[in-house]
């Protein structure tokens, strides 16, 4: 093979392997072997710029920096597309839609993922990528075809032929997971934070210097076809089949529905799995599928007739943040928390937001009186991203960072290699206070009726004073009846509660006590290997190290729990009260017997810990996160890093619908 057949071979099997990649997710080499082939090619056309080509793969890494953009004309106008956001909405874009074909029969709809990024348009001549032009106002946009010679899903040559001119439409997205990585660098190297993906993506395809496109590594779905030479298709799933045969990325989740109610489980189903996709979308677009129907309806000046975005709440949103204030936790952890304007996100109103820990609050640089952007994505926390720079009033005020514990005055402690604040007093109300809210609610002892408000009460009142004086409230029911004019019955009803728990299984007392580190699933762990509190309470670091999925740093919190003398008093004084945690019942099935399975997100029909009872009940194991040992994720709305990670790790990722579908019927 001479220089020249050598160079052609690996910008074909350089742009193959791109599209076997990133458009057909199946790649055939190791991400070592391309680059290999990649280099050899890179120097090669250092060494030989007679060979230099404008639509060879290296240029996929950017070029030098342009002064600024060309404007360019779009052949076909790039328009937009009107919203719906209710049910209601979707019916009447169907009425209208069948209004205008005369019909009343079901209309066949083309149900596609809104992608929540930056449109783009791609022009091919006889097969090459020769533009690429941003939306701009729909009819002119600005040339960046440097910058989008460097996004993963566009081919520069079409793997079928193609004759004549064709503008291939489609999203620039930037994946959640390369959005975390870029975040997490530009947080150590103390650059701004990108808000969101979609901003990242929007100003990562307006870079002058296209390596710094590149560098956000950038990927591009399309969805439509402005000018063609002649038709690909005559309906949009057939077009974007022929998309993907072309070589560009499209997605699996795009179906061919008949009628609106189908468009609306779409949606729907799309709506629980939107946290789990792999970049942001903000609703789905409907299309009538077929192109003569389309053709039909017709545009107005704003859109096309024959398609609808349907959107979903967002889950960012812009409030003022009032005021941060300091909060105890369990373990004496001492968070600032942010008081808000009160703002729907992600269709919940949201008064309060975590900022995390002092040293991101200073990173980010928030302040009382911003402007900042709240986030709440599926049910996790409500956080603060950060503030908006532009918006700061110059009165805005750098919040202290607390000296003494904002509830006792006490010392408060950072533990080396840790970023949180910890009140060590151990006296300390808040914590006391935390710490009988964590051992009485659901996952642990579940003593109905003793919530935060009447804990607080007691407390103040002192019939409340730590763990064990629960146990103590029958002997005061007079005075409790007095107290909060709670009736007889309630009262006793709360005395019953109490008395129930006495013998919850031992996992659930263990979790209860809230030793650090040591969550619903480690409480499992050491009930399933010690068996009964009196052995466990014999525990050492050895024969705590010995336990599966129980590492060193739990071993030594558990083991210094237990040999901490005010504790063991403490146990003492709950046995004394006839507290009798049981051994944990024996699993009943063996179908996960060896399998070790991760929750993550929101469930629609358990609770998180309902479906983990599920998995240990049948012989399996229910870890909190991901690892190549992991057997199955199982994620929900709200799944983040730990889906990330199943994908990074090759772990098979199920819906709940999939997870429900492997228990047998009449087995749960
Ligand atoms: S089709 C005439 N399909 O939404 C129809 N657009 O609100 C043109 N978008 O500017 C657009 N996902 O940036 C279409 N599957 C999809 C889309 C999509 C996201 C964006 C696009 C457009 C905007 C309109």
């Amino acid at each position: 093979m001479d220089l020249a057949e050598r160079v052609g071979y690996l910008r074909r099997s350089l742009e193959r392997h791109a599209y076997l990649y990133y458009v057909l997710d199946s790649p055939s080499i190791s991400d070592t072997e391309y680059d290999l082939l990649f280099r050899e090619l890179q120097e090669l056309e250092e060494l030989h710029p007679e060979f230099a080509d404008p639509a060879s793969p290296t240029k996929r890494i950017g070029s030098p920096p342009v002064a600024g953009f060309e404007q360019h004309r779009h052949l076909v106008g790039m328009l937009s597309l009107d919203n719906s956001f209710g049910r209601e909405e979707l019916e009447t874009f169907d009425e209208r839609v069948r209004r205008g074909l005369e019909t009343e029969a079901a209309v066949e709809y083309y149900c596609e993922l809104k992608f929540d990024g930056a449109s783009l348009s791609l022009t091919y001549v006889d097969g090459v990528l020769t533009r690429a032009t941003t939306r701009g106002d729909g009819t002119t946009g600005e040339l960046v075809t440097d910058n989008a010679m460097t996004l993963r899903g566009v081919p520069f040559r079409t793997q079928a032929p193609l004759t004549g001119t064709y503008e291939v439409r489609g999203e620039v997205l930037m994946l959640k997971s390369v959005f975390d990585r870029l975040n997490q660098e530009r947080a150590e190297k103390k650059l701004q934070l990108f808000a969101n993906p979609r901003n990242a993506a929007a100003g990562g395809l307006r870079q002058l210097d296209s390596r710094l496109t590149a560098a956000r590594s950038l990927s591009f779905f399309a969805y439509a076809l402005g000018a063609f030479e002649s038709p690909l298709a005559r309906t949009q799933a057939e077009l974007l089949a022929a998309l993907k045969e072309l070589g560009f990325a499209t997605r699996t989740e795009p179906r061919v529905v008949l009628g609106i109610e189908a468009v609306w489980e779409f949606a729907e189903e799309i709506r629980e799995k939107r946290s789990i996709l792999p970049f942001g979308i903000d609703g789905v677009v409907i299309k009538v599928n077929d192109f003569a129907r389309q053709q039909q309806l017709g545009n107005t000046s704003r859109g096309p007739r024959w398609a609808i975005a349907h959107k979903y709440p967002a889950e960012q949103a812009f409030t003022k943040l009032n005021r941060i204030f300091a909060q105890v936790g369990r373990t004496g952890a001492v968070t600032p928390v942010a008081e808000l304007e009160p703002i729907s996100v992600g269709g919940v109103t949201v008064s309060r937001a975590t900022l995390h820990n002092y040293e991101d609050l200073r990173k980010k640089d928030v302040r009382e009186g911003d402007t900042v952007i709240v986030q709440r994505a599926g049910d996790v926390i409500p956080e603060v991203v950060g503030p908006v720079l532009a918006e700061r009033d110059p009165g805005a005020i750098v919040p202290d960072e607390p000296t003494v514990c904002p509830e006792c005055d006490g010392a408060l402690l950072r533990v080396s290699g840790e970023v949180a604040l910890r009140c060590v007093n151990k006296a300390c109300p808040a914590q006391i206070a935390a710490k009988l809210r964590h051992f009485v609610s659901r996952k642990a002892m579940d003593i109905e009726g003793l919530g935060e408000k009447l804990i607080d009460r007691f407390l103040e009142e002192g019939v409340l004073t730590d763990l064990a004086s629960i146990y103590r409230l029958s002997e005061h029911a007079d005075r409790l009846t007095e107290l909060e004019k709670l009736g007889d019955k309630s009262i006793a009803k709360l005395i019953q509660n109490i008395e129930v728990s006495k013998t919850r299984p031992l996992d659930r007392f263990v979790f209860g006590l809230g030793i650090r580190h040591v969550g619903d699933r480690g409480a499992h762990e050491l009930a399933v290997a010690f068996r009964t509190l009196a052995t466990l309470r014999q525990c050492t670091y050895d024969s705590l190290i010995a336990v599966d999925d129980v590492g060193p740093r739990t071993a030594l919190e558990v083991a210094e729990w237990f040999a901490d003398d005010a504790n063991q008093a403490m146990l003492d004084d709950l046995l004394s009260l006839g507290v009798d945690p049981v051994e944990s019942d024996p699993p009943t099935s063996d179908l996960f017997e060896g399998k070790t399975l991760v929750f993550t997100g929101k469930l629609e029909r358990f609770s998180r810990e309902a479906a983990e009872a599920v998995v240990l009940q049948m012989g399996g194991k229910a870890a909190g996160s991901v690892s190549k040992n992991t057997t199955y994720v199982v994620a929900g709305p709200g799944a983040g890093s730990k889906l990330d990670k199943a994908t990074q790790l090759g772990v098979p990722v199920l819906t709940e619908d999939e997870f429900l579908e492997l228990i047998p019927e009449g087995s749960l």
